[in-house]
């Protein structure tokens, strides 16, 4: 008996110390403090047994990842929105959902207490925490560094031999990868070059307006396979690449980043006779290629030429995109790039709120988790997030481009905050597994954002968003006699496993 009680006593005070240390910053909500004697963990958290279902809330007040089962009723609420889910519906397989181990990232990660870092890699890599399973790799520097280089700064190197990697890599990229690596085993890591040397270029920048120099097509897919090879040297084996970071900025005379400018049919031509065939010869056709890697406005008239030659689509395998137009454009352009390549895969790339932190800000979670949804409902099959982590300023940035991160470092305090944007993405990240199948959904409140899933098990998976301001009554029907009733407040996101 007093083993019994002891056990419960441990249990309760382990529940008790999984919860969000919540603190108030500037914004509507909190973020959730973790250092090196504390981190809030959800832990795993499974499928209830059948005739009930798990109700997992996140709100602006506060409530972070909180858990609840009720039993499934046989009868529909006639005071609510009614969500009907069809599993017989199937779309695209989930590939997964993740971050990219920038400079920055790394070196913030690194100057944290060691178990603080732990904490870290728990968060966004086991099943406890939010169970990323992509990562993206910037191939040299990128704006989320502290200078501008590249592999090799020797002008006129052609045959590379100056080639190396540098000390961001050994110091930030390398062992964060690793570590993230040995507790998310199957992570897909996937390259990503912003700029090639600036000697290569047509303006002798790493920014603004140029091209590569015709002549360096080769030395570049060259410089790219040398790439590969360091980091399988060093233990670290890429799944995946996408020949440039938004093409099209490296025509805009003011982009201040990183960037080199393809027009699409170059990118064609150089896909076809340089990087794929060098890639292939150096046993690299494995790597999944994802073209475009810019907003969708540049859908689907970038990626129409390279996927219409058979000769350049067959070192193709997916579209990448990034989120910073989804507000100016809307999805059916997703659907129509889907309709246009049906055997290759549409996978968001990079994420993030721009000018800075916004420490607490529920808005910013809210508005991430909608687009990420609607990415879902017109066949992505993941979402990759832009620097998995930033300091307080949202950097360090060698361009001033401060950004917004999921998770925000303060390395004079030896703390880190989790933003709600983090609990936006791991409602979706952290129940949607690789292998989930998207189902269609439709809802009666159009302010009431829906997801839905076939799990690889055979249970359900649906996430809600409620933009509304008002509290609502949600009844959700598969089509059977089962019906699961609950609540939700204003601006709530809750996860339904049943
Ligand atoms: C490459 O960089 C590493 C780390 O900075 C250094 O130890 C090594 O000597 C360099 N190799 C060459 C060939 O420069
Ligand atoms: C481009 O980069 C250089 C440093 O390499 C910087 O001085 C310049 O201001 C940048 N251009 C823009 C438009 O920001």
């Amino acid at each position: 008996m007093r083993i019994l009680v002891l056990v419960l006593a441990l249990l309760s005070s382990t529940r008790a110390q999984d919860k969000c240390n919540p603190r108030v910053y500037d914004y509507d909500s909190v973020v959730c403090v973790c250092d090196a004697s504390y981190c809030d963990n959800p832990g795993i958290i499974t499928f209830p047994e059948k005739g009930k279902f798990t109700l997992v809330t996140s709100t602006k007040d506060g409530l972070r990842f909180n858990v609840e089962e009720f039993p499934v009723s046989n009868e529909e609420d006639p005071d609510a929105v009614v969500v009907t889910i069809n599993p017989e519906d199937e779309y695209q397989i989930i590939l997964g959902f993740g971050g990219a181990f920038t400079d920055s990232t790394g070196l913030n990660v690194v100057s944290l207490p060691e178990d603080a870092q732990e904490h870290f890699y728990n968060s966004y890599f086991t099943s406890e925490g939010i169970g990323y399973t992509i990562g993206r790799i910037p191939i040299a520097g990128a704006d989320c560094s502290t200078r501008t280089y590249s592999y090799d700064d020797v002008a006129g190197d052609v045959d590379l031999q100056h080639f190396n990697l540098t000390f961001e890599d050994y110091d930030y990229k390398i062992p964060v990868i690793k570590r993230a690596k040995e507790l998310s085993p199957e992570l897909k890591l996937f390259g990503s070059p912003w700029s090639p040397p600036a000697w290569m270029k047509t303006n002798g920048m790493f920014n603004q307006s140029g091209t590569l120099i015709k002549e360096y097509w080769q030395p570049w897919a060259n410089y790219i396979v040398k790439f590969l090879d360091a980091y399988e040297a060093e233990g670290v084996e890429l799944w995946g690449l996408t020949p440039q970071n938004e093409p099209m900025g490296g025509f805009q005379a003011d982009w201040h980043i990183n960037v080199c400018g393809w027009t699409s049919l170059d990118m064609r031509d150089w896909i076809k006779n340089n990087l794929g065939p060098t890639l292939q010869a150096a046993g690299y056709r494995r790597l999944k290629m994802m073209v475009d890697d810019f907003n969708r406005d540049t859908l689907t008239w970038y990626v129409e030429p390279m996927l219409e030659d058979p000769d350049s689509a067959q070192y193709i395998d997916g579209i990448a995109i990034h989120w910073y137009e989804d507000k100016y454009v809307g999805p059916h352009i997703l659907d129509k790039t889907q309709a246009l390549a049906p055997d290759k895969f549409l996978l968001y790339s990079e994420a993030c709120f721009e000018k800075g932190v916004k420490l607490g800000s529920w808005d910013r979670g809210m508005e991430y988790l909608h687009f990420m949804m609607e990415a879902l409902n017109h066949h992505c099959v993941g979402w990759v997030d832009w620097n998995l982590a930033l300091d307080t300023e949202g950097g360090p940035n060698w361009a001033s481009n401060w950004l917004d991160a999921p998770i925000i470092i303060n390395p004079e305090a030896g703390e880190f905050y989790k933003e709600p944007i983090f609990y936006a993405i791991g409602h979706l990240s952290k129940f949607v597994e690789p292998g989930a199948v998207r189902i269609s959904s439709t809802t009666t409140d159009y302010m009431l954002d829906v997801a839905a899933f076939n799990d690889p098990s055979g249970r359900k998976v649906v996430v809600l968003l409620n933009r509304g301001d008002a509290e609502i009554k949600v009844s959700l029907t598969d089509g059977s006699d089962i019906f699961v009733n609950f609540g939700m407040e204003a601006g709530a996101i809750q996860t339904i496993l049943y």
